[in-house]
């Protein structure tokens, strides 16, 4: 009935990624209306910093109320479409990523293509660089979207760079080699490389040296470079971000036309649902079919008005990205101590939005379905939707993804009592299974007890 291309599996709407998020929305966790639901950790939104942007609204409620100079700016709202976008705006985006690289790079507006979201930007670019059964090779763990964005309607596949746990999940140039060789004996014809820096799901950010092997890679081999930079905000601890564009400045390469940078506010400014993102492109043939295909997915007007005025403030930007790096970095912290009192270990991370945490150590097996068994049971029983480390394809069982920032300190607290009573009641094995279940059962409820007299006795602060 429906046309291949729908009917096809490489949406990837089966993996457990979106299952998991399924599984939340039937039961979702609420301090105080349902204290034992799940608490959603496979979410990376950034809620942290809301009040600064609803402060800024605040003071400025001409701007939502249409108004520049006290004279209405809703007609000439109402009727823009030029997909070239508000000039305005670009300037203010680009100056914001100029901010968030440390000036180190300049954005040409001119080679800034407007797209709703990341999303739509890193489908656009995979329409704009490769053909059906053309490949990218993308180092993994990676983005469990990107099999939507970048496969499913454009027909490009994608080639896995195998990175590993025991280096830190380096790019390393065997790694890369070995990538191009296996598409190769696959028949598929490579066009490019495609990173997430900082990466998700790591929450690390590329270094220097890597960058720099990658350029060296994707030109000797005559291929494009694309880098999804959307949480280049969010690098909150050492080492500080590097973009592909300061590393290619440093070779020369500032010009070249095989490099392309994808962006959008959806993580730095935690405003996915504005739909805000772009293409940047010394190409100008990719700009150029990018901004035509840009009509598919325009950016409303009155968001990028919106925008426009918001990121020219460089008062508030400063502040934002300070205080939003500052919150961040507190909010990893309190995640890893938690876990660490569970005596679980994190991959250590110093951007995004997310830790990858090591449960090896509790799977029953070194395999894959007892790694979804053991994430079945984290949902289920324990009450948290968390990524499994397959759902990115990870090469290791064991690895999770585990969001911190789309919650309040509170339920944080929640989720790390509730993994840290799991460990322990998984590790008594010597119990035996009816009565270590038994254990876990009292223990979760007398999790909740402790936690509704606590809201009960009013002890329950705000969220943030
Ligand atoms: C690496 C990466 N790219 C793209 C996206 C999609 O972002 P957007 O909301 O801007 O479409 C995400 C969202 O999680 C992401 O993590």
């Amino acid at each position: 009935m429906l046309s291949s291309k729908v009917s096809s599996e490489s949406h990837g709407q089966d993996s457990s990624y979106f299952l998991g998020w399924q599984e939340y929305e039937k039961n979702p966790f609420h301090e105080t209306l349902n204290p034992s639901g799940i608490v959603q950790m496979g979410l990376a939104e950034n809620q942290l910093s809301f009040d600064l942007i609803e402060t800024w609204l605040e003071e400025h409620p001409e701007v939502l109320g249409l108004k520049k100079n006290e004279e209405s700016v809703f007609r000439r709202l109402a009727l823009f479409q030029d997909y070239h976008g508000m000039p305005a705006f670009k300037d203010a985006l680009a100056k914001f990523m100029a901010k968030i690289r440390g000036n180190k790079v300049k954005f040409d507006t001119s080679k800034m293509v407007l797209t709703a979201g990341s999303t739509s930007a890193n489908e656009t670019v995979m329409f704009c660089l490769a053909d059906p059964g053309d490949a990218f090779l993308i180092p993994a763990p990676y983005y469990p979207g990107f099999d939507r964005d970048l496969k499913w309607r454009t027909g490009v596949e994608i080639v896995p760079i195998h990175c590993v746990s025991s280096n830190g999940y380096k790019i390393t140039k065997v790694a890369l080699e070995e990538a191009y060789e296996r598409a190769h004996k696959l028949n598929l014809n490579v066009k490019g490389v495609l990173i997430t820096n900082p990466s998700n799901p790591l929450g690390t950010s590329t270094t220097r040296e890597e960058l720099d092997l990658l350029l060296t890679f994707t030109s000797s081999k005559n291929i494009h470079m694309v880098s999804d930079e959307i949480y280049s905000g969010t690098v909150f601890d050492s080492p500080k971000f590097t973009s592909v564009l300061e590393v290619a400045k440093d070779k020369n390469m500032d010009l070249d036309k095989k490099i392309h940078v994808v962006y959008s506010v959806s993580k730095d400014l935690g405003l996915p649902g504005f739909r805000v993102g772009l293409i940047y492109s010394n190409n100008e043939e990719v700009v150029s079919a990018a901004t035509k295909m840009s009509s598919f997915g325009l950016i409303s007007s009155q968001t990028q008005h919106l925008l426009a005025n918001l990121l020219s403030d460089e008062r508030f930007t400063t502040n934002y990205l300070e205080t939003n790096k500052k919150r961040l970095r507190e909010r990893r912290d309190k995640l890893v101590m938690g876990l660490k009192k569970a005596g679980i270990g994190c991959l250590k991370s110093n951007a995004g939005l997310f830790c990858w945490v090591d449960l090896r150590h509790l799977l029953k097996s070194n395999t894959f379905e007892s790694e979804h068994s053991l994430w079945t049971k984290i949902v289920c029983e324990v009450g948290l939707n968390i990524s499994p480390g397959s759902s990115c394809h990870c090469d290791e069982p064991g690895w999770f993804r585990v969001c911190f920032a789309n919650m309040s300190d509170q339920t944080l607290e929640v989720a790390m009592e509730r993994v840290k009573y799991f460990v322990e009641a998984t590790e008594m094995s010597s119990y035996g299974g009816h009565r270590k279940r038994t254990m876990w059962d009292s223990r979760r409820k007398s999790l909740i007890n402790k936690w509704v007299s606590k809201l009960s006795a009013g002890n329950c602060e705000s969220e943030r």
